[in-house]
């Protein structure tokens, strides 16, 4: 996608070698980029969540490996580098999905070519992730197509929860994906972005990345959705997610599940947009997958900029009140109508999922 005219991927490789990414961490306020020299880097930057979003998290520890078989491409550097990127952050399979690519491409071969062999697949692992995040655009413009078929008036009126764009990805998105390719279709749309706090990842990302590419949005607080649908104003939800059951139970960002129940209680459709190295066949349902905690700094403290230019961190709460941050929550199969994925539209369950990845289910 583009800022100010110019064509980006989040994550890329510089001609010196090392790895360059747009350091989400300072959005909207500033566009600066990060060169990460070292699988260290790579893991700082996921924890501290310069980079974050499923497929992008993948996308940094694969190249996180290759800055490490760079350096040393022993089978002791092998398994200390997936180690160390792998204890980043625990809720998105896609990191675990990106390692395991990376292990299975490298252990088999003789040291002397691991660190060649790491950068093509780091890079095959990011060229498939574009793929994929256009192909889940096509076929859920076709869900967004179908929606505004059924409406006499006004534009389509999507809602969204974090951000699940281009920034979360290598690019395109998920979820954002069919947005992008609904409005540059002229079909008219207009999404509603959840502010997703305690990080603010829909008021500082989506919107940024919805506002870059012309398409025509809002951001509400957390809490205006169910009152938005209940006022016929939302004619249906997408998120992205960071985990998928192999019952079709969903992780993602906190807030989620309660949007889920609102869209159920008033008939809105609320679809599930991934790729699927988010499936985690291993998990039987919600409940086994791990949810991270994150500092309570994040919802006590707030950053932003001040009318003089300057950007400063505040705190939002009388001194001494403790706070909880769990990062996500699990929206059960039953209240989704449906994932989209890179192979089409199907049924959230066991069943859906495996009507269009039979081999990958075994
Ligand atoms: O904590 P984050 O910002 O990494 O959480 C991101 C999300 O919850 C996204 O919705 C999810 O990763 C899907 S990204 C295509």
């Amino acid at each position: 996608m583009k800022i100010a005219g110019r064509p980006y991927r989040t994550i890329w490789l510089r001609p010196d070698g090392a790895i360059e990414v747009i350091d989400q961490a300072r959005l909207p306020h500033e566009f600066v980029t990060e060169v990460l020299n070292s699988a260290a880097d790579c893991a700082r930057a996921i924890k501290t969540m310069v980079v974050r979003g499923a497929p992008l998290i993948g996308a940094t520890a694969a190249y996180g490996v290759a800055l490490a078989m760079r350096a040393d491409a022993s089978d002791a550097a092998l398994t200390a580098a997936i180690a160390m990127l792998g204890a980043t952050r625990p809720t998105a399979v896609n990191l675990h999905w990106a390692l395991r690519r990376m292990e299975r491409a490298l252990s088999r071969l003789p040291v002397s070519a691991r660190a060649d062999a790491a950068f093509v697949e780091a890079a095959a692992i990011c060229d498939e992730d574009v793929e994929v995040c256009r192909r889940i655009g096509v076929h859920g413009l076709a869900c967004l197509k179908a929606a505004a078929a059924t409406k006499s008036a006004g534009p389509l009126n999507v809602l969204t929860h974090c951000n699940a764009g281009w920034l979360a990805t290598v690019d395109w998105g998920t979820a954002l994906a069919p947005i992008y390719m609904a409005h540059d279709a002229g079909l008219g749309v207009h999404v509603w972005v959840d502010e997703t706090r305690p990080r603010n990842q829909g008021a500082s990302l989506t919107a940024y990345e919805l506002g870059a590419h012309g398409v025509p949005h809002t951001i509400i607080a957390d809490n205006a959705g169910g009152h938005l649908m209940q006022h016929g104003k939302v004619d249906l939800c997408i998120v992205g997610t960071d985990r998928v059951t192999r019952n079709g139970d969903v992780a993602n960002k906190i807030g989620t599940y309660l949007k889920a129940l609102a869209a159920k209680d008033n008939d809105v459709p609320f679809y599930v947009a991934l790729p699927s190295s988010t499936i985690d066949w291993q998990l039987a349902s919600g409940r086994d997958i791990p949810i991270e905690e994150r500092s309570a700094d994040e919802l006590l403290q707030m950053t932003g900029r001040l009318a003089n230019g300057d950007i400063a961190r505040v705190a939002i709460a009388a001194p001494g009140s403790p706070g909880a941050n769990p990062a996500f929550d699990v929206t059960p199969a039953r209240l989704i109508s449906a994932f989209i994925t890179e192979r089409g539209v199907c049924a959230a369950s066991e069943e859906g999922l495996k009507s269009l990845f039979p081999k990958e289910s075994e």
